[in-house]
């Protein structure tokens, strides 16, 4: 998905998504929003319950195998007290998906009982998938469609480009129609979908995302994270995010003429490193955040 990310937001993008979406909700009854579970904060676009309106909706925690389990765990819980099934799912191995149809029926069930008494004898539940780039959507609907791969032809009123997939004999979905960006309202939440590679380094100052993932390090610091620098508990919390980059730059001998540590080669590996899975599983937002 290389060449998604190299587009830039731009609000004209978002109205037109919008606009998309909004005219594509008479032909859905619920929509399910892909999240990356290590950022579900940063990953959520907060317009969609504006756009969505009163749809119900369900969330995907998707790259589940790259986040913190609790974490995860809590983010579930969290949805819940609001009222959202939320699933944690690993699209790459396919974990969790088993439970997606189930939960669709069971947030839906009112609507198909209802269906079912006003003599629908078979009705059909429709689904409208929404994220934002590089969350997964297409490896969720290459997973979830695995088994029927049959594209649905064209339905009268469908804007052209619209693609429907169909999952079961009662249950159809709708990629998503327009590009739902982030939103980038405050630095956090850029510097955690750079973390995460939703957005290119280049609009970001690298130094800057390796001490502010090293401050998200040190909240909940790994086993993998410590053995991979050769550090104790004590070496990461006793540190400033500055100090703990230094020493990460020193350890893999990263120095410039002088004797200086080369900061940008070590912020370089650092952001490497995490991306790759290298520190373990470290979930950067929390719902207490
Ligand atoms: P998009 O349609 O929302 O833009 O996302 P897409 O499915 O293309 O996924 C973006 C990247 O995230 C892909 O990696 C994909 O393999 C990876 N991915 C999707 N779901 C999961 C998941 O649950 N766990 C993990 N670990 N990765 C996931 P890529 O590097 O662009 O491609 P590839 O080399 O992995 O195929």
């Amino acid at each position: 998905m290389g060449e998604k990310q190299n587009i830039q937001w731009f609000p004209g993008h978002m109205t037109k998504t919008k606009r998309k979406i909004q005219s594509s909700l008479k032909l859905i009854d619920v929509v399910v929003e892909i999240l990356d579970a290590r950022i579900p904060l940063s990953s959520h676009n907060p317009d969609l319950a504006e756009i969505i309106e009163n749809k119900p909706k369900l969330v995907l925690l998707n790259k589940c195998d790259k986040a913190d389990r609790t974490a995860t765990k809590k983010w579930v819980d969290y949805y819940l007290e609001n009222g959202v099934t939320a699933l944690p799912v690993d699209c790459k191995s396919g974990r969790g998906i088993n439970k997606f149809v189930p939960s669709l029926r069971n947030i839906l069930s009112d609507k198909f009982d209802a269906q079912k008494k006003k003599g629908i004898k078979n009705p059909v539940l429709r689904v409208m998938i929404v994220g934002i780039p590089n969350v997964g959507k297409s490896s969720f609907i290459n997973r979830v469609c695995k088994q029927s791969i049959a594209k649905v032809e064209d339905r009268p009123g469908v804007t052209r480009g619209n693609q429907w997939y169909t999952i079961s004999n009662d249950l159809e979905l709708l990629d998503t129609p327009g590009v739902l960006w982030p939103k980038f309202d405050d630095e956090k939440t850029a510097l955690h979908l750079a973390f995460t590679g939703a957005v290119k380094d280049r609009v970001l100052d690298i130094e800057l995302l390796a001490m502010d993932f090293l401050e998200a390090v040190k909240k909940n610091v790994t086993p993998e994270f410590l053995s991979r620098f050769k550090m104790s508990k004590e070496d990461v919390d006793g540190k400033k995010p500055y100090e703990l980059l230094e020493l990460i730059g020193r350890k893999r001998g990263m120095l410039i003429s002088g004797g200086e540590i080369d900061m940008e080669r070590a912020s370089n590996l650092v952001i490497d490193e995490y991306r790759n899975g290298k520190f373990g599983n470290i979930t950067l937002e929390y719902p207490e955040d």
